[in-house]
């Protein structure tokens, strides 16, 4: 509860509910706007019920009534080659515009203080609509109170949405701060290119750090290394100072990591001794349970020499001749000493102790390395994290559609939808960033509780019909004309009880990576740099 007083309650007067056959009822009102006051889908407004209640609706409709320019009076004038001559809307007694708001809470005002509760009453016909204030606001969407113990992530006034006469010098509060537990539910992030999810997703980063939450950054396009340096984290370059286990890749990766011996006894061998390994290694890990030195935990897993020696001892039990199983240890070798990223485990103990973000820099991995190296990495948090070796943590995915597709299986999609799936209890928080929502799985994303969506394409948006929560179509075609870092916020009823537009901050303290390069400049550059060959 807040302090609340008239002016704390209203910013502006917008115009007043009308009766018609629709309005005013339990679910919407519909309001007359005063000349030159404009609102947006997703604009919320506010109108007083008596004692002291007031409701509280978003726009999801709008109409202009002006007889002038009905078909008829247009095709009069154009035949009359006349120009339109009638007042403005200001002046005009027959020019207005009307809005439909759907109720969503009821706000009370308790001697001083505000309250917000589920909606219980019906607007009153010929009463003013107001722009509430962000405080209102931000308490009827549930948003957190004090910036430094929240996520704070931007406005809910957007400039070109509601231009204020009054305070319009002044910056808006930042009112979107959401309560950082929030990350264990996981976020979602969604939008076309140049839409500001990297930005979004740098001001989130930047606030969760505020809170020592150590961050995993899986970096496809090195959009996050001047994050990571800005934060004192690390970046890590696979192949260079990051490698995965082989004892981290599943049976199916490995497999299709050596291709020269598809359909060979050779694949059986492979596919023989790798299985054994790894179900020695879960045995060894069964018995320790609970027990494991951070020493073990290093030793544990096994690398390319030891499946070579162990394909060797396995490789009579086969029956295979000895030219047959050379052949296929050499390929087994060959193959996969050609992935620099496969080595030894990477001591995430150390690594997370050390620096509060770890950027794995995947930009020079093709889509299956990529896929390798997330999955890999994923299974060893997940593995450590399971036993309480490593804190609770956030993961950040950028390209997420390539890493859990729609309708296709891989291992890598495998261990992403279990850490959604089961990361609330064990703390691990996962980021998912895509521009291609058709591409992304659904089920993925669904379980994801937070979502900011960006600027999309109508064919994007539709994919999205399942995750939109109460998003009306109209808030969501709308955002290609909002000002860039513009999204609707939206969620499940425990997180984000309602979606809205917001703007997120521009204020980063980090510099942002990934700007695309300016063609132009560097072909001038090119040209004045070459010589022209003899
Ligand atoms: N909230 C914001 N405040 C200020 N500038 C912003 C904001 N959001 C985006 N921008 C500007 O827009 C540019 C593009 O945004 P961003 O890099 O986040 O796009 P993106 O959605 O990640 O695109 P891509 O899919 O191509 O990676 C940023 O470099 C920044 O200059
Ligand atoms: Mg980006």
């Amino acid at each position: 509860m807040i302090e609340a007083t008239e002016s704390m309650i209203k910013q502006q007067v917008v115009g007043s509910v009308i009766a018609d056959d629709v309005s005013p009822s339990f679910d919407t009102f519909r309001f007359k706007a005063n000349a030159n006051e404009y609102v947006y889908p997703g604009t919320l407004v506010g109108t007083d019920v008596g004692d002291g209640k007031f409701l509280i609706g978003r726009i999801s409709a709008s109409i202009e009534v002006n007889p002038h320019e009905s078909a008829s009076r247009a095709k009069v004038r154009e035949a009359m080659q006349i120009e339109a001559d009638y007042p403005e809307e200001e002046l005009s007694t027959n020019i207005y515009r009307v809005y439909e708001a759907d109720i969503i809470e009821e706000g009370f005002l308790k001697g001083e203080k505000l309250e917000i509760s589920e909606p219980a009453d019906m607007a009153k016909a010929g009463s003013e609509v107001f722009l509430p204030t962000e405080t209102v606001i931000a308490q009827a969407m549930g948003f957190e109170k004090d910036p430094k113990k929240s996520l704070c992530l931007g406005q809910t006034r957007i400039a070109t949405d509601v231009e204020l006469t009054t305070d319009s010098e002044q910056e808006p509060p930042n009112n979107v701060l959401l309560k950082p537990q929030f990350i264990q539910r996981h976020l979602f992030i969604g939008g076309t290119t140049g839409s500001g999810k990297s930005w979004a997703t740098g001001i989130l980063l930047e606030e969760i750090n505020k809170f020592v939450i150590p961050i995993v950054i899986l970096d496809s396009q090195n959009e996050y290394i001047a994050l990571t340096e800005g934060l004192d984290g690390k970046v890590l370059k696979p192949g260079e100072d990051y490698t995965v286990r082989l004892s981290s890749l599943t049976e199916t990766e490995v497999l299709e990591l050596v291709p020269t011996l598809k359909g060979t006894l050779g694949q059986e061998l492979l596919a023989y001794t790798f299985i054994r390994l790894k179900r020695r290694l879960l045995a060894r890990e069964e018995k320790t349970k609970g027990q494991l030195s951070f020493l073990d935990v290093r030793q544990s897993g096994f690398g390319l020499s030891e499946l070579l020696d162990e394909m060797k001892e396995d490789a009579p039990g086969l029956e295979m001749k000895p030219l047959s199983q050379r052949l296929a240890i050499q390929r087994t070798q060959t193959s996969l000493e050609r992935h620099k990223f496969l080595g030894e485990k990477t001591n995430w103990v150390n690594l997370l102790k050390e620096h509060p973000v770890i950027n794995v820099d995947c930009g020079e991995l093709d889509q299956n390395q990529l896929q390798l190296v997330v999955g890999a990495t994923l299974r060893e948090l997940q593995n450590l994290r399971k036993k309480n070796l490593i804190p609770p943590h956030v993961i950040v995915l950028d390209e997420a559609h390539l890493l859990v597709p729609e309708g296709q299986d891989s291992p890598c999609k495998q261990v992403i939808r279990e850490n959604v799936r089961i990361g609330r209890h064990y703390g691990i928080c996962m980021i998912l960033i895509t521009q291609s929502p058709v591409d992304i799985d659904k089920k993925t994303i669904r379980q994801c509780n937070t979502r900011f969506i960006f600027a999309l394409e109508p064919d994007q948006l539709d994919s999205l019909r399942g995750v939109k929560a109460d998003a009306t179509d109209d808030m969501l075609k709308r955002l290609p004309k909002m000002p860039r870092g513009s999204c609707i916020l939206s969620g499940t009823y425990e997180t984000i009880k309602h979606a809205i537009p917001i703007r997120i901050r521009s204020d980063r303290k980090t510099p942002p990576g990934g700007e695309a390069p300016n063609i132009l400049d560097e072909v001038l550059q090119w040209h004045s740099n070459s010589q022209i060959a003899p």
